[in-house]
């Protein structure tokens, strides 16, 4: 907390808002965070894919199957976690439910084979976010939380679309509309799901009519295509992921209509200052 204020100070000076996203990647994590215990999840199944450790990706294991009483503690963890970003100056926080993480593990059809409450039924997979959310709304405004959904992630991070998996985020995202959130935030899909009878290939289009309050959008837009949504009416806000690392100003190169800097692959996933805070300003208002 102590770290985060000086950022959170620093951006506030500058007249600007911060979030923070809070995540538990669940299966996606490895012993190696753990001391040797097994990551937790839904169920106990691999997703066979990638974890990042402090010594490079490695294999995901099978994870352990969350107890109702991990399920209790973690809803409480988050509730700390958003008490602990208000204490430390953050405007908001989003809950990362989203690219295969442990909500997102929860929401999926084979990645969930529970037999409780927190598994079979579309209501029962999206139980845990729904306490999750309910929990930190009692220590932070729920005008400043917002969620991340990737309704049409296929293929990747251990999830696999069914016939149930987009009436699972129609369900989650009408049920928002009970809620008076800061946002709901998606992304398009990460793959060409063009062949995928379960996908939907234009998220925000299909999600925009579903919820009255604020959408954001994300994945491989540029200033072009994000005004063109926005134009649409089919979101509110664009969400920049690669453009925004390799252009620290890059609203004001859009305002500005300046040359925008390629982003170094390589540097993605590394520590160290190198890819992540010099990139060059081509704004001098800024620096
Ligand atoms: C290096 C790197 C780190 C990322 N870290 C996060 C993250 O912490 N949380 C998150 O929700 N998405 C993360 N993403 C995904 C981006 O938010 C975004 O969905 C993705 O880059 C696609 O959008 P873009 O085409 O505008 O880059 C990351 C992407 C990259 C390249």
């Amino acid at each position: 907390m102590e770290g985060w204020k000086k950022v959170t100070k620093r951006v506030h000076d500058k007249g600007g808002k911060i979030f923070i996203q809070l995540w538990h990647v669940g299966r996606m994590s490895h012993p190696d965070f753990h001391h040797g215990e097994l990551p937790v999840s839904a169920s106990a199944i691999n997703p066979n894919s990638k974890s990042f450790t402090p010594e490079g990706f490695k294999d995901t294991v099978t994870p352990k199957e969350m107890t109702i009483a991990d399920i209790k503690r973690t809803v409480s963890d988050f509730k700390n976690a958003a008490a602990n970003a208000v204490k430390a100056g953050f405007d908001g926080v989003e809950i990362h439910s989203s690219n295969g993480y442990l909500f997102h593990q929860f929401f999926n059809g084979t990645s969930n084979i529970r037999t409780d409450e927190y598994g079979g039924s579309i209501e029962n997979r999206t139980r845990f976010f729904f306490e999750v959310l309910d929990a930190m709304k009692e220590v932070i405004p729920q005008e400043k939380i917002g969620v991340r959904f990737n309704p049409s992630l296929d293929g990747l991070f251990g999830i696999t679309m069914d016939k149930d998996t987009i009436p699972t985020f129609e369900y989650l995202i009408k049920k928002l509309n009970d809620y008076d959130l800061a946002y709901v935030h998606l992304s398009e899909p990460f793959t060409d799901v063009s062949e995928n009878p379960f996908a939907v290939t234009e998220i925000a289009k299909h999600f925009r009519p579903l919820y009255n309050g604020t959408l954001m959008i994300n994945t491989a837009f540029d200033q072009n295509k994000g005004n063109k949504v926005l134009e649409a009416g089919d979101a509110d806000l664009i969400a920049y992921g690669k453009l925004f690392i390799s252009n620290p100003d890059l609203v004001a190169r859009f305002e500005n209509h300046l040359e925008l800097a390629d982003w170094d692959q390589d540097t993605f996933y590394t520590t160290g200052a190198k890819g992540y805070t010099d990139y060059p300003m081509a704004s001098k208002s800024l620096k």
